[in-house]
């Protein structure tokens, strides 16, 4: 039997209420230390971790890291055009920041352990486990440990008095934070079955949203939005305005087949309106400030970037040397983009920088800066190789 102080990192969901008793009974734990971290969940969440913690815990913390998982999660991620298998990543994003929060807790109060709920089939454990063993900490996570069910944890929580809060009509696990929402299980599970409704709380849908295009403007610094329709926002309320603004034009709906890392493949769904008017935008503006080179370089930097934060694999060092490259690129990224916004889809309408590599006097039809026979000499060496190896085959 273990002994000592324990810190579990809480969601006031079934799942880690259930780990609170565990952690006593089966575990043995002198002290349960809970910890919910703010990274931008519905209020309600918040408040709801808040009040099991104090109830049911010997002592809770619940921490504000919103600002922190803006400047240090989702910009950098916007900078990289994060996204995995096509979706802009949500959950990832935020996993190893709240383990983060959580080992300096466990610091501060001495803990022998730390707990989470996570069960041994999703990617969280992983995520959760890599930042916790980095920090030198050994780990409990008894739903992963006891192969818990659900239903055996829901006679369990009502044993021992602790509210059950999924009820059996809404049987999704939800998770949410201001980058995006992640819906799985139930009926979702299965990935020929088609989505109600009713598990949207994000976006209309598209069917639904008005028959006119709605037009908004992005102002981008080094890479970040700075500016809603030409007004200076902080960060958080920058994305919480783009959310509904997207949201309500049904943009930003995600349904897909997902390759966890263990390997397992999995139906999930996703909203994240203000994350895919921001990365379209985005990735339009690189083309008018990077040169070629760059993008197609940055493309394969992009793309292991997000990789290595889907695993969640953050102190790995080439993810510090990929960021370190990407934000060199974004130095530049000076620039506003017009977007539009119908039904469920995102246009670029226009853009524009003071760092634009484009030159509409070199391109125009019409300009007389370049001599247009000044290409002929070009095109004599232009394929000169392949063409050699052609006339070589005649022979
Ligand atoms: N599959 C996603 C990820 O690994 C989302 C997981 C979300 N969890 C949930 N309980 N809905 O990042």
């Amino acid at each position: 039997m273990e002994k000592g102080k324990v810190v579990l990192a809480f969601s006031g969901g079934l799942d880690t209420s259930v780990c609170i008793p565990l952690l006593r009974e089966h575990y043995g734990f002198d002290e349960i230390i809970t910890v919910a971290v703010d990274v931008g969940q519905p209020e309600e969440e918040i408040v709801r971790a808040t009040e099991k913690g104090q109830m049911l815990a010997d002592k809770h913390y619940t921490i504000d890291a919103k600002e922190k998982f803006i400047s240090d999660c989702i910009f950098p991620s916007i900078k990289a055009n994060g996204s995995y298998e096509g979706y802009p990543m949500g959950t990832a994003l935020a996993r190893p920041l709240i383990a983060e929060e959580i080992v300096k807790v466990a610091q501060q109060e001495g803990a022998s352990k730390i707990a989470h709920g996570c069960t041994g089939k999703g990617n969280d454990q992983l995520r959760f486990d890599f930042i916790f063993r980095s920090a030198g900490y050994d780990i409990i996570a008894p739903m992963r440990e006891m192969n818990l069910t659900r239903e055996w944890e829901i006679c369990y929580a009502q044993e021992h008095n602790i509210p059950v809060p999924v009820a059996k009509e809404k049987p999704y696990s939800v998770d949410e934070n201001c980058w995006s929402r992640s819906i799985e299980g139930g009926k979702l599970e299965d990935p020929a079955f088609h989505p109600p409704e009713e598990i949207y709380a994000w976006t209309v849908s598209p069917k639904d949203a008005p028959d006119t295009m709605e037009e908004i403007q992005i102002e981008f610094e080094k890479g970040v939005p700075v500016a809603l329709n030409g007004k200076r926002l902080p960060g958080i309320a920058l994305i919480r305005e783009l959310n509904q603004i997207a949201g309500r034009n049904g943009v930003g709906r995600n349904d897909m087949v997902e390759d966890r890392i263990l390997g397992l493949k999995a139906r999930e769904i996703y909203e994240h309106p203000a994350a895919t008017v921001l990365l379209a935008a985005h990735r339009d503006l690189e083309h008018l400030v990077l040169t070629r080179s760059e993008l197609a370089f940055k493309h394969i930097v992009d793309d292991k970037w997000s990789e290595l934060a889907y695993m969640g694999l953050v102190h790995e060092p080439l993810f510090h040397a990929l960021t370190a490259f990407i934000d060199t690129t974004q130095e530049r990224m000076n620039g506003t983009v017009d977007v539009g916004l119908y039904k469920g889809s995102v246009k670029v309408l226009g853009r524009s920088s003071d760092a634009a590599l484009y030159s509409d006097d070199l391109v125009s039809f019409d300009s007389k800066t370049i001599d247009q026979n000044y290409a002929v000499g070009f095109s004599h060496f232009f394929g000169l190789q392949a063409r050699l190896l052609k006339n070589l085959k005649k022979c």
